[in-house]
């Protein structure tokens, strides 16, 4: 019987490969020990298990199976990291479509075309309504020409919880799949009940890159409401980390002047290609993802940066930054002085705007002004961040020769020779790989599980071994959350008289996560000892997990003891006394 594609990729990598690209790996007994490649860290607590197939950082509490380690080192969604493994292991994803329930073609032609016909309801709102009228002065306001608005095919989303929805059905389009693309939404589960999802917003529809509508944007025109851009959730058609806005439009633009020009919003979009920079277009709020870079990576390898300069905007470039450099990308940085974002600029003046964007700056030049700029280098603790800052953008540069030239201005701007930073930047290299623009987090508590937790851990790691202590009677020594699962524990081993790992079949994903991620901590800590002090550990932790517990008790009891006292209730007392005279004995 043929694998479905999730088992089949997990057979052909092992997990190890699938992290050694993103973090130095040590081997330590049966497991792997790195610095966490999902947050700042001197000692290392992310673990890396080939007999579990599992990748967890027990600092940040990140991680999971090779899926869930791409989801977070990658920023992508279930599929996205589907798609990224599968090529890893040389897996044909379409081969097992036709099997699934999956979306069929004709099905998503349907939803491309409910959604050309939403954008023309929306358009025709716009620009042939009286409510509309008042819209479109606020776009004209907003610089946009007429022009613009007919080649973005900008709309308006009225007032109204049920026009999508009414215009939809009279033409034909059934309900389900308004649902399906986000047009509308379900109240129930049925999906009986539904309404617009977008009323009261300036629409910006969404294409892919052969001009089919995919989505919308749809941006808030009273101040209050929230949040000021409204998106289609994902669906079918719409997988936000693989599309780019505009670029349907731009791509022969890109393709001629060979540069795309990366903005982050819908305007800022706009505003560029009125004003003639045809080459643009916008990442939609996010930092750029490598899915993304693949696509533009068909057009072009150069690419000119510019997002805003608040603290989101640096973090997103940073990030496209890294992302882009293992690809091979050319980058520049498009700076705008005085201005908000491209759309300002533009608005302010057009010129402005095409001249930024010929001036953009080579992106290890404009870090190096940018950072002498920011950080003060008469202050010890400043210069450090800025050497250490810079060095990460550094480490990721392919070529020596070009890292060589770029050591040695760093060099001279920190006056610091050109063997230590090279130490430095190596050093670096090794030990976190993706460091963010943000400020060392600090770094977590130490002890990443509960003793009970720890306790179960002997279970999961060990199965059979410890599981003679399963005992319902034991159940009560544990807080509620954890005696649930322990008593399912036992009962699967007093029906089975073994524990295996179908035991995992009778938890919920999330309680199989956990269990899995207890077993793992145990595995990690004691994969170097001998038998008998593996031995001697457990019967410890059980010890202090009945004491605790005992203690517990004994602090309740005492509690309630004196309450009894204080009220005067003899009655009670006595009882209690009673009850904690058989507890000790
Ligand atoms: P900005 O908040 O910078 O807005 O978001 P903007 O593009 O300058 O918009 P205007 O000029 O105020 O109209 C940048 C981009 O981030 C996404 C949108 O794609 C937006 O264009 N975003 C922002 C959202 O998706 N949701 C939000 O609530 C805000
Ligand atoms: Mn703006």
């Amino acid at each position: 019987m043929p694998l479905d594609p999730i088992s089949e990729i997990k057979s052909r990598l092992s997990i190890e490969d699938v992290v050694a690209p993103y973090v130095q790996l040590k081997k330590i007994g049966r497991n792997f020990k790195a610095c966490c490649p999902f947050h700042q860290e001197k000692t290392p607590s992310f673990i890396v298990s080939p007999e579990k197939g599992l990748a967890y950082c027990f600092g940040c509490h990140k991680g999971g199976d090779m899926f869930k380690f791409i989801e977070y080192v990658e920023g992508v969604d279930f599929k996205g990291a589907l798609e990224i493994l599968a090529d890893k292991a040389n897996v044909d994803l379409a081969a097992y479509k036709t099997s699934g329930p999956k979306i069929t073609k004709d099905e998503k032609d349907i939803l491309f075309e409910l959604q050309g016909e939403t954008a023309g309801f929306y358009s025709r709102n716009l620009l042939e309504t009286e409510a509309g009228q008042k819209v479109l002065e606020y776009v004209r306001k907003r610089g946009l020409t007429d022009d613009s608005v007919r080649e973005f095919k900008l709309g308006f989303a009225p007032d109204s919880y049920d026009s999508v929805y009414s215009y939809l059905v009279n033409n034909g389009f059934k309900k389900g799949d308004a649902v399906r693309c986000g047009v509308l939404i379900s109240k129930d589960t049925a999906g009986e009940k539904v309404y617009d999802r977008f009323r009261l917003r300036l629409m910006f529809p969404i294409c892919d890159d052969v001009g089919r509508i995919v989505a919308f944007g749809g941006r808030a025109l009273k101040k209050e409401d929230e949040p000021k851009y409204l998106n289609s959730p994902e669906s079918p058609v719409y997988h936000k980390g693989k599309v780019l806005y505009g670029l349907n439009l731009a791509k022969s633009h890109i393709k001629e002047q060979d540069l795309c020009v990366v903005v982050e919003g819908y305007m800022d979009a706009i505003s560029s290609y009125q004003a003639g920079v045809k080459n643009v277009v916008a990442s939609s709020g996010t930092a750029l993802t490598v899915e993304q870079l693949k696509i533009i990576k068909r057009f072009t390898s150069n690419l000119a940066f510019s997002f805003d300069m608040d603290s989101a905007g640096r973090e997103a470039l940073f990030r496209a930054v890294q992302n882009a450099q293992p690809s091979g990308f050319n980058m520049k940085v498009v700076t705008i002085d005085g201005f908000k974002d491209p759309d300002e600029c533009v608005k302010n003046n057009p010129e402005n705007w095409r001249k930024a964007v010929l001036d953009a700056k080579y992106y290890l030049d404009f870090y190096l002004d940018d950072f002498s700029k920011k950080y003060d280098l008469a202050d010890l603790n400043q210069s450090k961040e800025f050497c250490d800052l810079y060095l990460n953008i550094l480490k990721g540069v392919a070529h020596p020769l070009e890292r060589d030239v770029y050591l040695k201005k760093l060099g001279s701007k920190l006056a610091l020779p050109y063997a230590q930073l090279e130490e430095r930047m190596k050093f670096l290299a090794k030990n976190s790989l993706r460091s963010s623009m943000s400020k060392i987090e600090e770094e977590p508590r130490k002890t990443s599980i509960s003793l009970q937790e720890y306790f179960i851990g002997f279970m999961m790691n060990f199965k059979d071994r410890f599981a003679k202590y399963l005992d319902d009677k034991h159940a009560d020594l544990f807080e509620d959350n954890l005696k649930n699962i322990y008593k399912r524990l036992a009962s699967y081993y007093n029906a089975k008289a073994c524990l295996d790992d179908s035991v995992l079949s009778e938890f919920t994903e999330e309680e199989k996560e956990k269990l899995q991620v207890y077993a793992l901590y145990v595995d990690n800590r004691v994969s170097e000892w001998t038998s008998a002090e593996v031995e001697k550990e457990f019967e410890k932790v059980f010890i202090k997990v009945k004491t605790d517990s005992g203690k517990r008790k004994q602090k309740d009891f005492a509690k309630k003891i004196r309450e009894a006292v204080l009220s005067g209730d003899s009655e009670t007392e006595a009882k209690l006394l009673q009850e904690y005279a058989t507890f000790i004995s």
